[in-house]
């Protein structure tokens, strides 16, 4: 049930939205179940349930006038799909900046022959937050739509006279995604719906192995996250296994997940998402393993050896095939207007044209990112590989759903057109998006 309701945020009482009283509510079921979840709208406005990164059937993936219609309020809908693939995915309305409330879920698709080991395991959804504590998303989205992006950040740049390259421009280790990361300001992040000051906690016993199943659900902001004194075993990417790579920390735009496998120390540890680009507290969790102080939040646990997607190599099952692409869709991301309207291909959705394609095509998408910011791009329905990484050249690697495309970088990625409908694909910035950053792939059986 969607509603709105009062989220306790360390004893600050925020008037938000939220699905069956809490944010950030996890479902979980087994690889090829049946999912039915019956969606009643008792908020004021239309909505929906789409479920990110799930390679579901076209008329449950809840985007309004592309895929079926809203859920207007007073009514009810019924999802109903099988889940294919295990991983680590999540949930969320389509309509408007609702992200930007309490309507996200994790959604859990385990794997009946799981070949990880591991002890205990554990989803940790980060959220950005200022629904009833600082303003509403609405009143974000019409203050960007007025007033644009803050001027003086790198992202108004004009860049209109220099053509993308492989690397993008203006990134560092200390701003993984380029300086301008986001244009709304939050009061708070938060870690399974709880605010620093009330933090989250993981308990564990030392030795202990756990999973820990990264989910950014924030809507404008990027976060770099880490465990005090742990190393992470990333061991998947966006529901999809990969090779473990040990890492001190990785970055997480919006939309992504990560998997991780964490030896538990013996003591209590900070659990830290630091909110890339953006001044105030990290999102906060403790892990609890033995005795000792429990730790304070701190920004300061950037150091060591961040994850880069070309560390990253797919578990052999779910390696695509090397085969020639049978057509190439280019999405050009441009920003207008001082960041009032951001396009795919020159154009502000709903104004689109779709792209089409042809069922059992192996189909290529060329981002072609010719602004300052990044954007964290997302396909409905489908799972990519990106090209150039975690494969031999010109074989799609690394399979994603949702891909930082860095400033100034051009990004492909390839896809088995397997699924037909029509897919959304869009910036996963929910700011840029409804400010028209989205277009349609489009087939048919
Ligand atoms: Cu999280 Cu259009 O999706
Ligand atoms: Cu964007």
């Amino acid at each position: 049930m969607a509603a709105s309701g009062t989220l306790d945020l360390a004893g600050r009482s925020a008037q938000t939205s939220l699905f069956n009283g809490t944010v950030g509510r996890e479902i979980r079921l087994n690889a090829g179940d049946e999912l039915r979840a019956r969606l009643t709208n008792r908020l004021a406005a239309p909505t929906t349930i789409h479920w990110h990164g799930l390679a579901l059937r076209n008329d449950m993936d809840g985007v309004p006038d592309v895929t079926a219609p809203s859920v207007a309020p007073g009514t009810l809908f019924d999802y109903q799909f099988i889940a294919p693939d295990p991983g680590t995915y999540w949930f969320h309305p389509h309509v408007g900046v609702q992200l930007d409330t309490g309507l996200i879920g994790a959604l859990i698709v385990e794997d009946p022959n799981e070949p990880l080991r591991y002890d205990d395991d554990v989803t940790l959804v980060f959220d950005d937050w200022l629904d009833g504590v600082t303003s509403t998303p609405d009143q974000a989205l019409a203050n960007l739509s007025e007033n644009g992006m803050d001027m003086g950040s790198m992202g108004d740049m004009d860049m209109s006279s220099m053509e993308p390259t492989a690397e993008g421009m203006g990134v560092s280790r200390r701003q993984p995604l380029g300086e301008d990361t986001g244009d709304v300001t939050y009061p708070l992040h938060l870690v399974n719906g709880r605010p620093a000051a009330d933090p989250f906690v993981v308990k564990a016993r030392p030795g202990q192995r756990l999973r820990l199943r990264l989910i950014n659900a924030g809507s404008d902001t990027a976060y770099e996250f880490s465990v005090g004194g742990h190393q992470l075993s990333v061991v998947a990417s966006d529901g999809f296994p990969v090779e473990p790579v040990a890492v001190d920390s990785l970055v997480l735009g919006m939309g992504e997940r990560f998997d991780v496998l964490v030896e538990a120390g013996d003591g209590a540890f900070p659990v830290v998402a630091v909110p890339l680009g953006k001044p105030g507290e990290p999102a906060f969790a403790v892990l609890r393993a033995g005795s000792g102080e429990t730790p304070k939040p701190a920004r300061s646990q950037r150091g060591g050896r961040l994850l880069q997607y070309r560390d990253l190599v797919p578990e052999e099952s779910v390696r695509m095939s090397k085969r020639q692409p049978d057509r190439t869709l280019t999405m050009d991301l441009t920003m207008e207007d001082g960041g009032r309207a951001w396009l795919i291909n020159g154009k502000r959705f709903p104004d689109h044209e779709p792209l089409d394609l042809r069922p059992g095509e192996r189909v290529r998408l060329e981002f072609i990112n010719r602004t300052m910011m990044f954007h964290p791009m997302h396909v409905h329905g489908h799972t990519f590989g990106l090209v150039g990484y975690g494969a031999a050249p010109g074989v799609p690697g690394l399979r994603k759903d949702t891909v930082n495309v860095l400033p100034m970088q051009r990004l492909t990625a390839d896809f088995d057109a397997d699924n037909p409908g029509q897919w959304l694909t869009h910036c996963h910035n929910a700011y840029h998006g409804e400010l028209g950053m989205m277009t349609v792939l489009s087939y048919v059986r």
